[in-house]
């Protein structure tokens, strides 16, 4: 027997997380737990917290991707959701039994070093659905692929991007203050 668990996230597709951030952390009042590019979704997300689960925001980089063609078809909006359960095979398996078509037949590793597989909306009534089994690896494959995103952007010599942002945004909020400041 494979049981759900909880709901782990929320899946939202935005076209720009900068943007996405100033209702779902700024307004909303969530706090970013983290950001990662997920070259091999060609994705980046961002993790927001809520109580025992999380918003996902991902926001697609390259246009060949699935996360791509979602939003330019679709626009923003729920893209998936994602239930942990606490044995990814047997799920897997009662899931062909029922004839529900599977995207992942077997569990992959995806963002955040989860393992995972999706479902297809077809077999769920339109939603796209994420199953998730917490491994003891995750948190190994998570730090690691951290290390190597601190690497990439030490390589590059970047300034942070979100240290820039936020700089900008404070510029454009004093800014618009001024503007509209009618009192
Ligand atoms: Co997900």
């Amino acid at each position: 027997m494979s049981s759900v668990i909880r709901i782990d996230h929320v899946a939202i597709v935005v076209d720009d997380i900068d943007s996405a951030l100033d209702f779902w952390r700024d307004a909303l009042g969530l706090e970013v737990t983290h950001v990662e590019d997920v070259p091999e979704q060609q994705s980046v997300v961002a993790f927001l917290l809520t109580g025992e689960s999380e918003v996902e925001l991902v926001k697609p980089t390259a246009d060949e991707s699935g996360v791509y063609r979602y939003l330019h078809k679709r626009g923003p909006g729920l893209h998936h959701i994602c239930f942990q359960v606490d044995n990814i095979e047997v799920a897997l398996a009662k899931m062909r039994k029922h004839g529900v078509r599977l995207i992942n037949p077997e569990p992959v590793i995806g963002t955040g070093g989860k393992r995972i597989a999706f479902i297809h909306p077809e077999s769920t009534h339109g939603v796209l659905i994420e199953l998730y089994e917490l491994t003891y690896q995750e948190p190994e494959i998570r730090l690691a692929r951290a290390r190597e995103l601190a690497d990439r952007v030490r390589a590059q010599g970047q300034v942070v991007a979100a240290n820039v942002l936020e700089f900008l945004r404070g510029l454009r909020d004093t800014a618009s203050e001024e503007i509209f400041d009618d009192s």
